[in-house]
């Protein structure tokens, strides 16, 4: 069962995918779906390609579903050819991804430049969702929650408590990510209170109790209810199983039924 105190949240990562007219459909679709329950607690977000961003945001208005943006770079302009500042995102979206393990992996990136992202973002008045997760050698050697605690302190330290209580953090272990194989529910919940835990350390109980965690890596319809039905784990990141409406609108409906 989801906390009583935090808003489940769940999030689609459309990653590299859809086109503008692509990205329209299928946010029109979300709405749709969406639409057929006005009572709905859980908030929903989309996360498009940046060139969607105008189009989704369009289709989605007066919607409750909110926009991401995929990644930011941190200054607000200036000679950084094909990036996009939050400075730019500002009514267009109110989350930004940060941190994904593929920008990690693929881009370089490393948590003193994740942290200036999500300091970025704030000061743009954007929500950060800030990704972190262990690979599978860090599973296999036992030592995924270093790690994982690691990158939160090294991603978010020189963050106020205020700031990081309002902010989303998204536990995503690289194994799991577009594998078919999440981790166990209670996996996740551990590792997600053991992220927890690290935030109350750090910044404080008030905080710790604030942030929203979500698990991310291979959520589907058919086990975002098990998930979902654990305490720490607030939500979800979700990456191919968000490109189909119905498989989105079922993990969304999955996150209401583990409302306390
Ligand atoms: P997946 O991706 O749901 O396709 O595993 C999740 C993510 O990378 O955010």
């Amino acid at each position: 069962m989801v906390s009583a105190v935090r808003r489940p949240i769940i999030a689609g990562n459309w990653k590299m995918n859809t086109t503008v007219a692509e990205a329209t459909d299928l946010a029109r679709q979300v709405r749709a779906a969406v639409a057929s329950h006005p009572d709905y607690h859980t908030e929903v977000v989309l996360c498009p390609p940046f060139l969607s961003l105008s189009a989704v945001a369009a289709a989605v208005e007066d919607a409750p579903i909110g926009v991401g943006a995929q990644n930011c770079y941190p200054a607000d302009s200036g000679a950084y050819t094909g990036e996009v500042s939050a400075a730019m995102l500002v009514g267009l979206c109110q989350y930004v991804i940060v941190g994904h393990s593929e920008r990690r992996g693929y881009f370089g990136e490393d948590n003193a430049f994740v942290q200036q992202k999500a300091a970025h973002a704030l000061a743009h008045g954007l929500t950060p969702i800030v990704c972190v997760g262990e690979s599978l050698e860090h599973y296999e050697a036992g030592t995924g929650a270093a790690f994982v605690t690691a990158q939160i302190t090294g991603s978010l330290h020189d963050l106020s408590a205020d700031a990081v209580g309002s902010l989303v953090i998204a536990y995503e272990p690289i194994w799991a990510i577009g594998t078919g194989h999440a981790a166990t529910a209670a996996d996740a919940n551990t590792m997600i209170g053991a992220i927890r835990a690290t935030v109350a350390d750090t910044w404080g109980a008030a905080a710790a109790g604030r942030v929203r965690i979500q698990y991310g890596g291979s959520v589907a319809a058919a086990n975002a209810a098990t998930l979902l039905a654990e305490p720490e784990i607030d939500g979800a990141l979700v990456g191919g199983a968000s490109l189909k409406a119905d498989e989105f609108a079922a993990i969304i409906a999955a996150a209401e039924v583990s409302l306390p």
